[in-house]
């Protein structure tokens, strides 16, 4: 980015050894996301490792202490990873570096969910240009697309097979380069998604190097010699081993999502070369930038070692802590921003599952090169939980996990501001699904978003409180995921009540219904039958009836949008939190004379708050009363000075 600041030069983190004292690894930067994430999932504080005795522990007496369930391989993987990654993050004080993307917030649309119009029930391009002024309308500054690329679908376009041309279902190229201009004529901007960890088996790439061995594509992906058993132990995300046997040809190859999407092995050279080259093609096209899907999955450690039970048990997938920050992890990231995103000042997103605050921080600093911006995901589940378990999210989680990154991130980093997207069900259900909470619930979500500092992404729907649908069967389920972890649940013996119930609670068909725009048949998304299907609840929800309602999620998305864009400092301000007492939640930004006041009610009682006082307006309000109580979920923004 031309927008870069100088680098100054690394600071490398404490040496690894295996006689290294937790104190020490919660000291590195990778290890200290690591260890807060094993603690995380067995519901203990970071602030463990600060005990004495705790912190002066070795590596090693955790093998003995642990009775070997800590393994002597997984503390040699642990200083591995440590080693690969042993730079500090920088915590100094330069000023913020300006860039457009910083003050920018951004909309997530899922096409194949977001308007139909030609009828055959999915969405698609002409569809989004024809819904461009309700974005516009919105306040938001610029697009993601999920993938319109040409694809087979499995993963719903994450597995695509022409990175140059568009699915069929969404249009053509023609209809795109309408779209880009049509965004482009409203001020906003577009950002596509590229997924590079993985192309479909249907690439012309993998059939090629399928059919024959000595084709120049074989060394793109993880071909090993066939025989009855997987090359390794790693688990696939969508159930079952993370590698296909091909019968025919008696050969494994590996996936670490479903079996038609097939890793790319980012070591090889010609194949990174051939991604920079198309990425500089879409943005020669003049896109905007892009998410790039799984990204730090990309860089795989020679020889594939198998994964640790612990770590697999832990996380629920075996092999991760091979690949989550692989060796080549920022080398790659590097090279590719060089190579194609620089040159064109493209924005990147990237996509972060398992990266923690640290290693955020080396992905994404202003003088690192590798990424602008990152998601990760940690404040999307209660510690100890997962996206399958079905329980109420408390928000003071949400509030603790801001609360941190506002300490941790300073002026060279940017986070990302998000509860929702495609992978996730609906952040209203997972806190209060009572219905009579949630026009208050929305406000109070988009609250969160749009007061602290950093890019906040909405979901498509978001904005008009969406929620969970009430699936009644799995044949109304279209996700890979859902269903075959549904098959996996039955096959553990699960009856089809507890797996629905299971796969219910996590499906993220919950956010891939279509979206509400009006109260006809199907919500207007479609005139014909949609992929998926709400649940009526368009009758009363859509955007048509919340657009004249001035106590609508929608209008105060709209307000709190406005409010971001002309208050500097809810852009580049400071942040501090000043209560964090169960069950509430108050933060000031301030820069120089203007300070914002941000007071949330995280409960369904009514709560007594403190006024502010007269010196502060009282800018938005979603239960009003007397400035002494708070309503249950409320939400109140006060500004002075200005
Ligand atoms: C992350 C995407 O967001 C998700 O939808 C997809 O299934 C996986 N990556 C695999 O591409």
């Amino acid at each position: 980015m031309p927008d870069s600041a100088p680098a100054p030069a690394p600071a490398p983190a404490p040496q690894v050894r295996a006689d290294l004292p937790l104190r020490e690894v919660y000291d590195h930067p990778l290890g200290r996301d690591i260890l807060d994430k094993v603690l995380r999932q067995v519901g203990v504080s970071g602030r463990w490792v600060d005990n004495p005795v705790v912190g002066r522990l070795t590596l090693r007496q955790l093998v003995r202490l642990t009775r070997g369930k800590v393994t002597h391989t997984f503390v040699d993987t642990l200083l591995g990873l440590l080693g690969a990654h042993p730079d500090r993050p920088l915590d100094d004080d330069a000023p913020i570096t300006p860039a457009w993307w910083k003050d920018a917030v951004f909309y997530q649309i899922y096409p194949r969910s977001f308007s139909d119009s030609d009828g055959d029930g999915v969405g698609d391009l002409r569809g989004i240009i024809d819904r461009l002024d309700h974005l516009a309308d919105l306040g938001v500054d610029a697009l993601w697309l999920s993938p319109i690329y040409d694809s087979p679908n499995d993963d719903n376009g994450y597995d695509i097979r022409d990175y140059r041309a568009i699915g069929a279902e969404f249009g053509t190229m023609a209809d795109f380069d309408e779209l880009l201009e049509s965004v482009h004529a409203r001020g906003m901007r577009l950002i596509m998604d590229l997924v590079v960890n993985h192309t479909s088996d249907e690439h012309v790439w993998f059939t090629e190097a399928l059919a024959d061995p000595a084709s120049p594509y074989r060394d793109y992906y993880f071909f090993r010699p066939g025989g009855a058993t997987p090359p390794n132990n790693w688990t696939s995300f969508f159930s079952g081993p993370a590698w296909r046997h091909f019968d025919e040809e008696d050969v494994w190859a590996m996936h670490l999502f479903s079996s038609k999407q097939m890793d790319l092995d980012w070591d090889h050279a010609p194949m990174r070369a051939e991604i920079a080259d198309m990425v500089r093609w879409w943005l020669a096209k003049g896109v905007d930038g892009f998410r790039l899907d799984v990204i730090n999955y990309i860089s795989k450690p020679p020889g594939l070692p198998d994964g640790d039970a612990l770590v697999g048990e832990l996380m629920g997938f075996t092999g991760v802590e091979h690949y989550f920050a692989g060796p080549r992890l920022h080398e790659h990231l590097r090279e590719l921003r060089t190579e194609a995103f620089e040159p064109y000042g493209a924005v990147t997103v990237g996509e972060g599952p398992g990266v923690g605050s640290q290693l955020g921080k080396l992905l994404t600093g202003d003088y690192r090169g590798e990424l602008d911006l990152v998601f990760t995901f940690d404040q999307l589940e209660a510690p100890g939980k997962d996206r399958w378990d079905d329980y109420r999210y408390r928000l003071d989680h949400l509030r603790d996990h801001y609360a941190a990154y506002a300490d941790q991130w300073g002026n060279r980093y940017q986070q990302t501001v998000f509860c929702e997207n495609h992978d996730n069900p609906r952040m209203i259900s997972k806190v209060d699904p009572r219905p009579e909470h949630r026009t208050v619930l929305g406000k109070l979500i988009a609250t969160t978003q749009l007061t602290l500092r950093g890019t906040p992404f909405i979901y498509q729907g978001q904005e008009l409180g969406m929620v969970n649908q009430a699936f009644a069967s799995m044949d109304e389920l279209r996700d890979v995921e859902s269903l075959n972890k549904y098959a996996e649940l039955r096959a553990e013996g699960r009856d089809h009540a507890a797996a629905f119930a299971q796969v219910l609670a996590g499906s993220r068909d919950h956010a891939r219904t279509p979206v509400q725009w009006d109260a006809t048949e199907h919500g207007g998304f479609t005139s014909g039958e949609p992929w998926i299907a709400g649940d009526g609840d368009h009758a009363a929800w859509n955007m048509a009836a919340a657009a004249d309602d001035p106590g609508s999620v929608l209008s105060w998305y709209r307000d709190l949008i406005a409010l971001r864009r002309s208050s500097p400092a809810l852009l580049h301000g400071s942040t501090e939190f000043t209560d964090t007492r169960r069950g509430r939640w108050v933060h000031r930004r301030v820069l120089d004379a203007e300070e914002v006041v941000v007071v949330l009610n995280l409960t369904d009682r009514v709560q007594k708050v403190r006024d502010p006082g007269p010196a502060y307006e009282l800018v938005l309000d979603s239960v009003p009363g007397p400035a002494t109580v708070l309503g249950a979920y409320g939400a109140r923004v006060f500004r002075r000075g200005r």
